[in-house]
């Protein structure tokens, strides 16, 4: 086998993304054409690794949107770093599945510990420490956390004898679509347009959710018979990084009369700024809530996939989670000696991920990493400088940690326009999002606004100025109403 090669194929790979185009210029389908309809009868052996290499070239990279390239400033970018790449490869390569403490035991030991070592770095309260009530954990994606959370507060909620009819979701109009979509699957909404039972609360003019519309929502619910049973607060919004008050939210929850409703935290995004003690601010009021996830493969130089998800009282998590057939019985489990992280997930079976975290953690430490993120967030200030200088830019919104979002003044058609004209260059990528904007007599409309999200590891200060030289020389033309006519972003160009 070709393993050693591999490995310099993807080092490689690193060194010359930079000189591709950043999206993928395939159109449907042309990935199929290039693959045959049918497997191969007889495989090949170790004949099969020159024809797999060129292959790489041939069949795959064509249809590449390169995530790692360094002017990928779409959706929020999802950065690898090689500590982080050589961890999963070592994953892969032991092929542990970790699903019971026994299947190995430092699978899950290791998991506890970094995820005690993340809720320092992060500065998340004690309740969240695996040596009393709670405890943290490495799922997926955000989504799969969110969805985690909202099964445990169905429990929590079951248990003190609300039926499941009676439950109602809250979370705001700027939230996840997976707070809609956790409520699909809990069986809270019967589609993603049902609001019998999920509020979307209103949002104020800096798109954090408004208190008072909560309290007011919640209190209507408890009047009408229903129990609020689950809040879904935002540490940095997909579409413009805002960020809802914790604080304000757990005194609106303690204000019910009745059942308190379970606070979860999705910082998926801007949560792991908090690794930097200047972008702790939105920790406030942390130590009320019940869960918080974050992502480090979005900013944490670590590669796809890693959520850590913390809840403060494992207890209804793993009532809501656990079943234990006698096959994955054993003795260890049985006496409540160690953690099954299976009853802390929806699969039963489990990767090593904590290895690439590890990893990254003793490559970096806590100051490499907060390093990183502030040079994102100061490249973005940098951004944001030259946008309020132009006077053919606005913003689009307050600029949120390492988030810009801007427009052209010409309006919605020439901003389009001019995202087009630039991801049509392959010399960067941008996508977009739409805004509620108030304007001075009150009324709001929807303005749709470009979003450059600094994050990708090997992104320089360069590459943003670069990317700003772009967004200049394509304005006067957006502006008027050219089009490049070499690039239809149709469905790339909405936060993931
Ligand atoms: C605030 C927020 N929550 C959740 C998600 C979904 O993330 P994941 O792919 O980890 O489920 C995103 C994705 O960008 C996000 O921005």
């Amino acid at each position: 086998m070709r393993g050693h090669e591999m490995v310099d194929w993807i080092a490689d790979y690193w060194e010359r993304v930079e000189s591709l185009d950043v999206l993928s210029s395939d159109a449907p389908g042309a990935g199929l054409e290039r693959l045959p309809e049918t497997p191969p009868a007889k495989g090949e052996g170790d004949g099969a690794w020159d024809s797999i290499f060129e292959d790489l070239g041939r069949v795959s990279e064509p249809g590449l949107t390169h995530w790692q390239h360094p002017s990928f400033f779409g959706y929020f970018p999802c950065n690898a770093s090689g500590p982080a790449v050589l961890g999963e490869l070592l994953s892969a390569g032991r092929g542990i599945q970790g699903m019971l403490w026994q299947t190995s035991p430092i699978a899950t030991e290791l998991e506890t510990r970094m995820l005690d070592w993340m809720r320092i770095a992060l500065g998340l309260p004690e309740r969240f420490a695996s040596i009393g009530n709670g405890g943290g954990v490495i799922q997926g994606t955000a989504s799969e956390a969110t969805l985690v959370a909202l099964l445990a507060a169905r429990q929590r909620a079951r248990a003190a004898g609300t039926a499941d009819e009676k439950m109602v979701v809250y979370t705001s109009d700027q939230a996840h679509s997976s707070v809609i979509k956790a409520a699909m699957i809990a069986g809270v909404a019967q589609g993603t347009e049902d609001r019998t039972r999920v509020r979307l609360v209103a949002t104020n003019a800096r798109l954090e959710l408004d208190m008072g519309a909560l309290a007011e929502a919640m209190q209507r619910d408890v009047e009408a018979g229903l129990v609020p049973t689950f809040v879904s607060l935002t540490a940095g919004t997909t579409s413009t990084g805002a960020f809802d008050s914790i604080a304000a939210a757990c005194d609106a929850c303690a204000a019910l009369e009745g059942h308190v409703p379970w606070v979860h935290v999705d910082g998926a995004w801007g949560g792991v700024a908090a690794i930097c003690e200047e972008h702790r601010g939105w920790l406030d009021g942390i130590e009320r809530a019940d869960s918080v996830c974050v992502n480090p493969h979005k900013w944490l130089l670590t590669n796809f996939d890693c959520d850590l998800f913390c809840v403060a009282d494992r207890a209804a998590l793993v009532e809501a989670m656990s079943i234990t057939p006698e096959y994955l019985r054993n003795a260890a489990s049985d006496a409540g000696a160690v953690i099954a992280y299976r009853d802390w997930q929806v699969p039963l079976g489990r990767r090593f991920r904590a290895l690439k975290l590890w990893f990254v953690l003793r490559h970096y430490g806590v100051e490499g990493l907060s390093a990183c993120i502030r040079e994102h967030c100061a490249w973005a200030a940098w951004l944001e400088e030259r946008v309020l200088a132009d006077d053919r830019f606005e913003l689009g919104a307050k600029r949120s940690l390492s988030l810009v979002c801007l427009r052209l003044k010409a309006g919605e058609a020439a901003t389009k326009r001019l995202m087009e004209r630039v991801n049509a260059t392959g010399q960067a990528f941008l996508t977009h999002t739409v805004v509620p904007t108030t304007a001075a007599d009150g009324s709001t409309e929807a303005r749709y606004v470009i979003r450059v999200a600094i994050g990708s590891t090997s992104t320089r200060l360069s590459h943003v100025e670069a990317l700003w030289a772009l967004l200049e020389s394509h304005a006067d033309a957006a502006g008027s109403g050219a089009m490049s006519g070499e690039c239809d972003p149709g469905g790339v160009g909405s936060p993931s």
